[in-house]
């Protein structure tokens, strides 16, 4: 298992790892037609290649015998709108999918890890997350890993069906 950064060339793969890794995870918890409009306006290919071009706007993917079996984002940027983080110097992990088959094996393990050695190098005081209220395999895997709920909430549309996450967060510090 290798952990190698997605370059501009990769869009399409990535565009598609997003695709199916999102719908797997949301299906049925919005109308069709939201799940459409979500996947288009996020994951298209112009849209892929414009993050993918932000060299502060990092995907990071495990590679088996070639395939994308998974991904990570995150993007160092002010957080400042922010008001739990109450100023404080902080990662936010903004995705991480993997995909089903490749569920229980370790993989998203190896990304957080990845993650958190980037940001205890850098220094950042915490590393924090959305996650969906409901997905509770997110939430115990986050939780095993030392995440904890922050208590605060913030909404998650996906087109016109209202969802909320829940921030979690973890000191480096500790
Ligand atoms: C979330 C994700 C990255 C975690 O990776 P993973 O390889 O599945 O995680 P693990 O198997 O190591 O840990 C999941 C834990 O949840 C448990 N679990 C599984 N289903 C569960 C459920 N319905 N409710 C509560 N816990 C559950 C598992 O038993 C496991 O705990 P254990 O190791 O103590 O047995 C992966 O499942 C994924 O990509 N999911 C789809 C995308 C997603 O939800 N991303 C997060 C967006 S915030």
């Amino acid at each position: 298992m290798t952990i190698k950064r997605f370059a501009l060339e990769d869009a399409e793969t990535l565009s598609q790892l997003a695709t199916d890794t999102f719908y797997n995870t949301f299906k049925g918890t919005c109308t069709d037609e939201d799940m459409d409009g979500f996947l288009f306006d996020y994951f298209n290919i112009e849209q892929v290649k414009k993050e993918l071009a932000d060299a502060e706007d990092y995907f990071h993917y495990v590679d088996i015998d070639g395939k994308a079996v998974g991904y990570l984002r995150y993007k160092k940027q002010a957080n400042n709108d922010l008001t739990f983080l109450e100023n404080r110097n902080a990662l936010e992990l903004k995705r991480l999918y993997v995909l089903d088959e490749y569920h229980g094996k370790g993989i998203a393990q190896a990304l957080t890890n990845f993650f958190l050695g980037i940001a205890k190098k850098e220094k950042y005081e915490l590393v924090f997350l959305g996650v969906w209220e409901h997905n509770y395999r997110a939430q115990k895997f986050y939780q095993k890993i030392g995440f904890e709920d922050t208590g605060h909430t913030h909404p998650f549309p996906i087109g016109n069906t209202p969802q909320t996450d829940l921030w979690y967060w973890m000191f480096l510090n500790k």
